[in-house]
C-alpha cells in the first residue's frame, strides 16, 4: 500500500555504443542536453550507459575495437562535464538482468516487427551484411528496450534515428503489463529542441557523421585538425563565387553554425555582423565567401571544445580513476536493475527461490494429492477382497 502512494521517481536514460571516440554530432544531438538536464535536478535518477553488448553485435570478430572505446566513451562524457557524483555511468555487459530480461522481451516481439524497424533497415543496408546478418544484430532493439526498462526509465534523450528504439521498448512495456501486470513503465524519446542539432549531417553533407565514411569532427580533435576539417566542408555546390547569391538552408556549414553559435561568438570572432540571421541574409544575398563563413565556423567550434579538450586531457592522467568510475557506476546500475528483475519475475511467476508463498501452494497441492492418490489406493485394496 505504502509502495503505490509514493510518486514514481522520474528516471532519464540513455547511452552510446562505444565504437568510437565521440563526435561533434553526439555533442550537439545529446551531451550538451544530458549536461543540462544534470544541472537542473529534474530528475531523481540519471544513468548513462556505456553500450557494448549492442557494440558487439556487429563486432564480434573486433572485440578489442569495442573494449578499447570503454574508455575512451567514458572520458568523453566526463570531459563534456557529466559529473558521476549526480549520474550513474555504467556498462552495459556488467548488467546480468539485461541479457536476462532481453530473452523474456523476445517471446513478445515477431521477427517480422523486427525486420520493418527502419533504422535496423537502414544500418543493415550500410553493413552491408548480405545473408550473413548476426542474430543480435537484428535482435538489437529488444536488448535496447532491456536496457530502458530495467531501469524504469521515462524519458530517453537521444537522436531522431533512436526513435524506433523508444517504440519499440514502448511496445515491450505494454505488451508484458497487459500479459504479466504492470511493471515497466513505457519510456518517451526526449529529441532536442534544436532542429539542426537532432541530425547534424556529416562535414561531407552525407546524412550522418560517422568514422567509418570519415566525416566527423570529433570532441578530442585538436583545434588545428578541427580547422582543417571545417575547410574541407561542403557547402552550397552553386555558390561558385562570392558575388553569387547562396543557400543557407541543407548548407553544412550553416546547419553547424546553428546548432553552435551564440550571438557572443560574433562579437569575439566576427563583429561585422550582429548575430547569424545577418549572416545568412548577407550569404543569400550574395558578396559573402564560403572561407570568411568557415573561418568563423572553425573559431566557434574551437572555442566550445577547448574546455572539453582541456579537461580530457586532465582526465587522460587517471585512467584508472575513471575506470574505478564506470565499476562504481556499474554495481549501482546492478542494484537497480536488479529490484526490477525482482518485481517482473514475480510477476511472471518464475521467481522459483524467492517466492516462499508459491512453494507452500505447490507443497499444499502435492500432499493433497498424494492423500487423494493413498485414500484411493486404499478404497481400491478394500473393495478387492
Ligand atoms: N542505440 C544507441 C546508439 O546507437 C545506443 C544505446 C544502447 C542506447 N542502449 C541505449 C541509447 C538505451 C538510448 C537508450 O547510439
Amino acid at each position: 500500500m505504502e509502495n503505490e502512494e509514493k510518486k514514481l521517481p522520474k528516471i532519464m536514460l540513455t547511452g552510446d555504443r562505444p565504437t568510437g571516440r565521440l563526435h561533434i554530432g553526439h555533442y550537439v544531438g545529446s551531451l550538451r542536453n544530458r549536461v543540462e538536464l544534470q544541472n537542473t535536478g529534474d530528475f531523481d535518477e540519471m544513468y548513462i550507459m556505456i553500450a557494448d553488448t549492442q557494440a558487439l553485435t556487429d563486432n564480434a570478430g573486433n572485440v578489442q575495437k569495442v573494449r578499447d572505446n570503454v574508455v575512451e566513451v567514458a572520458l568523453d562524457y566526463l570531459a563534456c562535464g557529466i559529473d558521476p557524483s549526480k549520474v550513474t555511468i555504467f556498462v552495459q555487459s556488467r548488467i546480468p538482468e539485461l541479457p536476462e530480461f532481453t530473452c523474456y522481451f523476445m517471446d513478445l516481439v515477431t521477427l517480422s516487427r523486427l525486420e520493418r524497424n527502419p533504422t535496423v533497415k537502414a544500418e543493415l543496408q550500410m553493413r552491408e551484411f548480405g545473408e550473413s546478418i548476426p542474430t543480435g544484430f537484428l535482435t538489437y532493439p529488444i536488448s535496447q528496450a532491456a536496457d530502458i526498462l530495467m531501469f524504469g526509465a521515462s524519458i530517453v534523450p537521444a537522436g531522431e534515428d533512436q526513435a524506433p528504439m523508444i517504440e519499440q521498448a514502448q511496445e515491450i512495456a505494454h505488451k508484458f503489463n497487459s500479459l504479466y501486470g504492470e511493471v515497466f513503465v513505457e519510456p518517451k524519446i526526449q529529441l532536442p529542441t534544436l532542429e539542426a542539432a537532432r541530425r547534424l549531417p556529416g562535414t561531407d553533407g552525407k546524412a550522418k557523421m560517422s568514422k567509418s565514411l570519415n566525416n566527423a569532427i570529433y570532441l578530442s580533435d585538436d583545434a588545428k585538425t578541427v580547422s582543417q576539417k571545417v575547410m574541407t566542408m561542403f557547402t552550397d555546390p552553386t555558390h561558385l563565387q562570392v558575388s553569387d547569391p547562396g543557400h543557407t538552408k541543407d548548407n553544412p556549414v550553416f546547419i553547424y553554425l546553428d546548432a553552435f553559435c551564440k550571438d557572443e561568438h560574433f562579437a569575439k570572432f566576427l563583429p561585422e555582423y550582429p548575430n547569424l540571421d545577418a549572416l545568412k541574409a548577407h550569404y543569400e544575398r550574395g558578396g559573402l565567401g564560403d572561407v570568411t563563413v568557415k573561418k568563423f565556423l572553425a573559431n566557434v567550434l574551437n572555442d566550445t571544445l577547448e574546455p572539453i579538450r582541456q579537461r580530457r586531457k586532465e582526465l587522460e592522467n587517471d585512467i584508472e580513476g575513471v575506470y574505478k568510475i564506470l565499476e562504481e557506476g556499474s554495481k549501482k546500475a546492478e542494484a537497480k536493475a536488479a529490484s526490477i528483475a525482482l518485481r517482473a519475475r514475480r510477476k511472471m511467476g518464475i521467481d522459483y527461490f524467492e517466492n516462499h508463498k508459491l512453494i507452500e501452494k505447490q507443497q499444499k497441492a502435492y500432499k493433497k494429492a498424494h492423500e487423494q492418490e493413498a485414500a484411493l489406493a486404499a478404497y481400491l485394496a478394500k473393495n478387492k477382497k
